[in-house]
């Protein structure tokens, strides 16, 4: 767990270097939000899961000893992150971010355009309740 939240730290800083504009993302268009579904489901839901669900009792790890893909849906810690930081997830994956990442969540920057990881996080976010949403809009502005 320890290791966990110093990969996050050194994603976060890492990540503020690179600053650009069109955060925080919402989820006020129904377009993005059912392109992202599309998009989900095509490239995500094979360990993410149905409605964002997350691996089943994804907090422990895998046959492989790695972890499991934790949910999206709000419950566990997505949004901790800024939106900046999940883009450059989706886009570069944590191999690109950690030091010799071994685990399996790889980048899809080749699959997917940036405004599609966008609408990606608009449909991700229209899962999470409105006292969570709020609060990342506010975090993700600066
Ligand atoms: C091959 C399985 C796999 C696929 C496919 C996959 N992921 Fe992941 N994802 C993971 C794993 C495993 C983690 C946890 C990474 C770790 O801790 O090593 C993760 C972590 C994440 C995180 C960080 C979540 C958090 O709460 O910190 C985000 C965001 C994410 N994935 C989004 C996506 C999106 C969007 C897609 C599709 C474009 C996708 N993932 C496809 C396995 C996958």
């Amino acid at each position: 767990m320890k290791k966990y939240i110093f990969i996050f730290f050194v994603l976060f800083y890492a990540d503020t270097a690179f600053s650009h504009s069109h955060y925080p993302i919402t989820r006020d268009s129904l377009e993005a939000i059912k392109n992202g579904k599309i998009l989900y489901n095509q490239y995500c839901v094979s360990c993410h899961q149905a409605n964002l669900a997350g691996a089943t009792n994804w907090q422990g790890l895998d046959e492989d000893g790695h972890r499991k893909a934790p949910p999206l849906n709000g419950t566990g810690h997505t949004w901790h992150h800024t939106d900046e930081l999940l883009h450059r997830m989706i886009k570069y994956g944590f191999a690109k971010l950690i030091k010799n990442y071994e685990g399996k969540m790889m980048g899809f920057g080749d699959k997917i355009s940036d405004e599609g990881i966008d609408d990606i996080l608009s449909y991700i976010k229209s899962y999470w309740k409105d006292d969570i949403y709020e609060y990342h809009l506010e975090m993700s502005k600066q």
